[in-house]
């Protein structure tokens, strides 16, 4: 079987290390481009020493045009970042998109939705199956019990981030429930100690 050709971008940041170690060990794919941010610390780097593991005769890039040879490419950058990507891809290449940034706004989206009338993209705020299928059933489910029920989420897995990844993917994006965001109760922060809690919408 021919390896997919993989472009990952945003491949100096958390996730994108991460895609990158797993991509060099699976021989179904063959990295094509790694992009990190044009003047990052990260640009020209071997990107076996970027995964954290021996050098393999690949650079960081920082030209989108690298990207588009391509078979697929995964964004794990930032919504500015990849909506950029997203238009290029669709104007200039047939590269695929599976994009897993989050906290897109409104212009963003549009952009996104352009561009998959062009191009294949594939959209998700979790590469979890089983959150996907957990988003699915808190829209059913909010949908059944209508405006008097308010809306908590208790995220132990995001105490980190500067919004509530779990909720945008439950009311943004295709699917969402209008009326939705208004019964959304932000609640208090996670506490210290790895205790479970709430997470603040911030
Ligand atoms: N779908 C999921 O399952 C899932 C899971 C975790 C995270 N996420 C999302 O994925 C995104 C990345 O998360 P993260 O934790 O990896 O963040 P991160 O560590 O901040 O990584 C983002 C990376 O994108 C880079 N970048 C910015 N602009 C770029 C550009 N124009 N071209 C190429 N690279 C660019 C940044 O470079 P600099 O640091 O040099 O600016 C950084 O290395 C976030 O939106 C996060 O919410 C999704």
């Amino acid at each position: 079987m021919t390896p997919i050709s993989l472009g990952i971008h945003g491949g100096a940041g958390r996730l994108g290390r991460h895609i990158l170690a797993l991509a060099l060990e699976d021989a179904r794919f063959s990295l094509g481009t790694v992009m990190v941010r044009e003047g990052s610390a990260a640009q020209g780097q071997d990107v076996g020493v970027l995964a954290g593991v021996k050098p393999v005769g690949l650079l960081a890039a920082a030209d989108l045009r690298d990207l588009l040879d391509c078979d697929v490419v995964i964004d794990v950058s930032s919504p500015a970042a990849g909506a950029k990507l997203a238009t290029f891809l669709a104007r200039h290449g047939q590269a695929k998109l599976v994009t897993g940034t989050t906290g897109w706004n409104k212009a963003e989206d549009q952009i996104l939705s352009e561009a998959a009338a062009r191009i294949a993209l594939l959209r998700t705020g979790n590469f979890s199956l089983g959150v996907t299928a957990l988003v699915r059933q808190v829209r059913e489910n909010a949908a059944r019990l209508g405006q008097a029920w308010g809306v908590h989420i208790h995220d132990i897995h995001h105490s980190a981030k500067k919004g509530c990844p779990l909720w945008h993917s439950i009311n943004a994006g295709p699917g969402s429930i209008p009326g939705l965001g208004k019964r959304y109760k932000p609640a208090l922060p996670v506490g210290g100690g790895g205790l479970a809690g709430h997470t603040q919408s911030r």
